[in-house]
């Protein structure tokens, strides 16, 4: 869902006291785990054609584990009222699902594209629209916060990410600008730009806090096979097997 993507609104509003890790030893400018790299480069990625904007609205949050969320995103390079419109579409699902931010993929549509309110309502706050974000610089020091996801209803957990980052993208007119972002937005873009990496925040989780949520996980999984007749494409329970599988390996 894309409440901070998927975070959700709520979720935010309550519990908004980061607590702060420091990594006095760490070089890393990016956490260790399935994080694209800095500067990650677009160059790579498809470019958009006009029939990847259509949409029948209104459009629909995505749950895990549909693979449209798993799925690789294009860059735009048209701008024009197709982005215009599919922004305000965005907006207008982010606002009725009590989101603070969304990304394209989890209204089904693969586009380097997200928007984001840290107010969470309309006509307050500011709203950001970003497209092909980019990041080129992670801060050193972490923090931990609950992060709720609008393709996850009713999970919320732990997450641990930098508490800013510097980023670049263009605005909905085509407009390149770069921006510093920390405490809630910079939580927010790096929710949401997961998202456009095919990243879903439970990978981000630490294996306690991702124990405490398998059950509700799998519970989705069962949802999705039942409104769709068709085997969940990925699984938690395979995901715990198979590292453990890893595990016996090394020894
Ligand atoms: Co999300």
């Amino acid at each position: 869902m894309a409440s901070l993507t998927c975070i959700s609104n709520r979720c935010f509003s309550h519990s908004f006291s980061p607590i702060r890790v420091h990594y006095a030893h760490s070089l890393r400018t990016a956490p260790p785990r399935a994080m694209a790299k800095p500067g990650f480069s677009p160059a790579k990625d498809q470019v958009a054609s006009p029939g990847d904007f259509e949409f029948v609205p209104p459009l629909k949050i995505l749950e895990y584990p549909d693979p449209k969320l798993r799925a690789r995103n294009k860059r735009i390079v048209t701008f024009d009222d197709s982005l215009n419109k599919l922004v305000h579409e965005m907006f207008d699902v982010m606002y009725k699902t009590d989101g603070i931010g969304l990304s394209a993929p989890q209204v089904g549509i693969n586009l380097r594209l997200m928007v984001f309110n840290p107010v969470g309502e309309r006509g307050e706050g500011e709203e950001i629209v970003l497209v092909n974000p980019r990041v080129s610089k992670y801060s050193k020091k972490l923090t931990l916060f609950n992060e709720g996801c609008l393709s996850f209803p009713g999970i919320n957990a732990d997450v641990k990410r930098p508490e800013s980052v510097k980023i670049d993208a263009y605005d909905v007119n085509g407009k390149r600008f770069s921006v510093n972002l920390s405490d809630l937005p910079a939580r927010i873009f790096q929710h949401e730009f997961d998202h456009l990496q095919g990243i879903l925040f439970f990978e981000r989780m630490n294996e306690e806090v991702l124990d405490s949520i398998r059950g509700q996980l799998q519970a989705l999984e069962t949802k999705y096979e039942g409104m769709t007749g068709l085997p969940s494409p990925e699984n938690i329970g395979n995901h715990r097997r198979r590292k453990v599988a890893v595990g016996f390996g090394k020894l």
